[in-house]
């Protein structure tokens, strides 16, 4: 073993460099950061198109746990609707591992939507998501990542964005995992000040001009990784509200056409001005509390869904555009996407499961061999 003597100095190496400070992010230089791979925070839209020749995406997201409650309700407001393209619209779920039951996970990816990431343990107090280190987001999204792939049996490749929980970002440690896990973006930031005209994705590569609505927010170079801004609504009074479940004054009414026309009227801000993408980021449990703006939704979504230059796809979808921004016409052309199917064989609902954080006993539908315990942080297959 002539040159065992180096591995202690490899060891060495390698705890410096995980030491080192990340570089700090430099005023953006849009000469050097070029699509596909660099943008700048902007409100321009990208290629330089007008907003006529610009398509208008619209990104619906449901966070959290997957279960056959809420599935019910994905099945009646999006399966089976499709854009004035004629190709099926997306959404994206941010799925937490907790009582997620990955059978429902493989019939949403099979109809075509995104599978995103909200975390493993999604747990409480917010400051643990605040202060949270690359070792532990590692745990939380990149294993989470593995599980996913795993139990709900999709390919590893299709899982690209997360959402943190509370929307609590840790600054650069969410985003070093996803430059060393490979995947493309997160959709977590908040933006109030950026909504008229609307903030489009950008990467990270140089320092955000974006507001920090919920610090720490990232202030490290993190090149080619996306921020999917959520652009604020505005409520009934006025007030801003990153998810639609958060605002203070929505129309408390049981008529479906007043939710319709705040829908609308927020949706018209981003139609009517620079087209950045519209977001509709939503829990499924404000939908089955208010029946009115589940119709109001339906009725909405019906109505973008019949506009040429409206598409309403999954947020993946999005930053592909952008990285490669071709007018209306040519991103019609291209056809349908997200056209799959994975199977879940065989069926199977493992339990009872002993978990390590909670006496409970899980039961977990898989499609794919049952795990010896309940997977968990440091555990993603749940391995004996
Ligand atoms: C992010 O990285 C930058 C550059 O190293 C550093 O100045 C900043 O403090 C980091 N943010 C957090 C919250 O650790
Ligand atoms: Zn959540």
């Amino acid at each position: 073993m002539k040159w065992s003597w180096l591995i202690p100095l490899l060891v060495v190496a390698l705890v410096v460099a995980d030491d080192d400070e990340l570089p700090l992010a430099e005023i953006c230089d849009q000469e050097a950061c070029q699509l596909p791979d660099c943008r700048c925070s902007s409100t321009s839209i990208p290629g330089g198109l007008e907003p006529r020749d610009t398509p208008q995406f619209v990104m619906v997201t449901f966070d959290d746990a997957v279960n056959v409650i809420n599935t019910e309700t994905y099945r009646e407001v999006l399966y089976n609707r499709q854009n004035q393209n004629g190709c099926p619209v997306g959404a994206t779920f941010y799925v937490s591992h907790e009582y997620t039951n990955y059978q429902l996970v493989n019939e949403l990816y099979n109809n075509g939507f995104e599978i995103a990431l909200h975390s493993v343990s999604h747990q409480t107090p917010q400051a643990y998501w605040a202060e949270a280190n690359k070792e532990i987001m590692m745990k939380e999204f990149g294993e989470q990542r593995q599980m996913m792939s795993h139990f709900a049996n999709i390919p590893i490749d299709t899982i690209q964005g997360i959402r943190l929980p509370f929307l609590q970002m840790p600054g650069n440690a969410s985003f070093e995992v996803l430059a060393e896990t490979g995947m493309t973006y997160d959709c977590s930031w908040p933006t109030i000040t950026h909504i008229n005209p609307g903030l489009w994705p950008y990467t990270l590569d140089y320092a955000s001009t974006q507001d920090c609505v919920i610090a720490p927010c990232p202030t490290a170079s993190i090149p080619g990784k996306w921020v999917i801004p959520m652009v604020t609504w505005r409520d009934l009074d006025g007030n801003p509200c990153s998810m639609v479940d958060a605002c203070f004054s929505p129309p408390r009414s049981d008529d479906a056409d007043e939710w319709f026309m705040y829908f609308t009227r927020n949706f018209e801000r981003h139609y009517m001005g620079n087209r950045a993408p519209f977001g509709f980021f939503i829990h499924e449990w404000y939908l089955r509390a208010f029946p009115a703006a589940t119709r109001g939704l339906i009725l909405f979504l019906d109505s973008i869904n019949n506009i040429p230059d409206v598409f309403m796809v999954n947020s993946i979808d999005v930053i592909n555009w952008v990285k490669d921004p071709v007018p209306i016409d040519e991103y019609r052309a291209r056809g349908c996407q997200n056209l799959r199917s994975r199977q879940c064989l065989p069926a199977t609902v493992c339990g009872p499961l002993v978990a390590p954080h909670k006496e409970e006993q899980f039961y977990m539908s898989s499609c794919n061999a049952c795990p010896g315990t309940y997977p968990w942080l440091g555990n993603p297959l749940g391995s004996n």
